[in-house]
Formats: structure tokens, sequence, C-alpha cells
């Protein structure tokens, strides 16, 4: 490979991580990323794994799977104001409905909050990147609580 094909992949993937700033691969490097998958793993094995299981399958049709749900791509918000206020309702998850009141864990901090959301949202099918402490705090404000 030439020096000049070599700059233009790098200029190339410089740019498109600018363009798509929360992509997993931009921010893998991210040590505060690392830290985030770290200490969420920790907390989702105490606090989530009793029901949604340790590799995020669900169980049968009572506890719905995360590791492939297409509810949460499309609902970042009702799942972290979920995580401490509770969810109930309807819902469906890969074309599967559930209807069981899930329990809060009011105890979690805004940063445990992102901590978990930055897990769950980048294991099995979820590559969103980083879910920092910031934007979780402006989804806060926003929740509705039961
Ligand atoms: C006591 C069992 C239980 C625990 C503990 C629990 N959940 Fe849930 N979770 C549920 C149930 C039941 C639903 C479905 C809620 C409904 O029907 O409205 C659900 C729904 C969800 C959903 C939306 C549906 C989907 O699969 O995408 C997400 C995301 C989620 N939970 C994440 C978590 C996280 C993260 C934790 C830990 C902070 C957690 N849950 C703890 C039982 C639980």
């Amino acid at each position: 490979m030439t020096v000049i094909s070599r700059f233009l992949k790098l200029a190339l993937a410089i740019m498109s991580c600018i363009v798509v700033m929360n992509q997993a691969q931009c921010t893998t490097s991210d040590p505060k990323y690392k830290l985030y998958l770290v200490e969420g793993e920790k907390l989702y094995m105490t606090h989530c794994s009793n029901c949604h299981q340790s590799d995020g399958m669900g169980l049968r049709k009572v506890y719905p799977p995360l590791a492939s749900s297409d509810f949460m791509e499309q609902n970042l918000e009702r799942v972290i104001c979920g995580m401490k206020y509770g969810m109930k309702g309807d819902i469906t998850v890969n074309d599967v409905m559930y209807n069981q009141p899930m329990p809060g864990v009011m105890s979690l901090t805004e940063l445990e909050l992102a901590e978990i959301a930055t897990y769950i949202y980048n294991t099995g099918d979820h590559q969103r990147g980083l879910i920092d402490v910031k934007q979780v705090a402006t989804i806060m404000h926003s929740c509705e609580r039961p």
C-alpha cells in the first residue's frame, strides 16, 4: 500500500467516525467506554440477569430478550427510565407481546444507568457505543414516573 492510500484510508475512517459519532467502532478504544462496559456488566448481573438471563436472551414468554430486541433500538428513553422507575403495559419485542410489570431499581444513579445502558446497548446485536451520563441525565428529566 502506498503512503498516500494509507493516508486516505485513515482520513476516511476518521471522517466516518465524525459523521456517525456514536457508533461502537469509534468508541471502542475510548477508556471511558470500556469502563462503562465493565461496570455495566457487573450491575446488569446484579440487577437484571435474574429475569433477562445473563446472556440477555430472556425467559420464554415471561421475560423479554434484550440481546436482539427491536424494542430497545426504538425506545432508548423508555428503557432508561424503565430501569429506574419500572415498566408496565403491553410491549412487543421481536413480534412477541409481553405484559407483565417490570420492577424498577430506584437506587440506581444516573452514572449506573448510563453504565448499564452502555452494556446492554453494546451486547448481542446492539452496537450503539457509549451512552454517556450526560445523555442519561437529560433523559431522566422527562421520564414519566408511574
Ligand atoms: C423481576 C424481573 C425483571 C428484572 C429484575 C428486570 N426486568 Fe426488564 N423486564 C421485565 C419484564 C417482565 C418486562 C416486560 C415489561 C412489560 O410487559 O411492560 C421487561 C422489559 C424490559 C425491557 C424492554 C423490553 C425488551 O426486551 O427490549 C428492557 C430493555 C429491560 N426490561 C431491561 C432491564 C434492565 C436493564 C434491567 C436491570 C436494571 C431489568 N430489565 C430488570 C422483567 C425484569
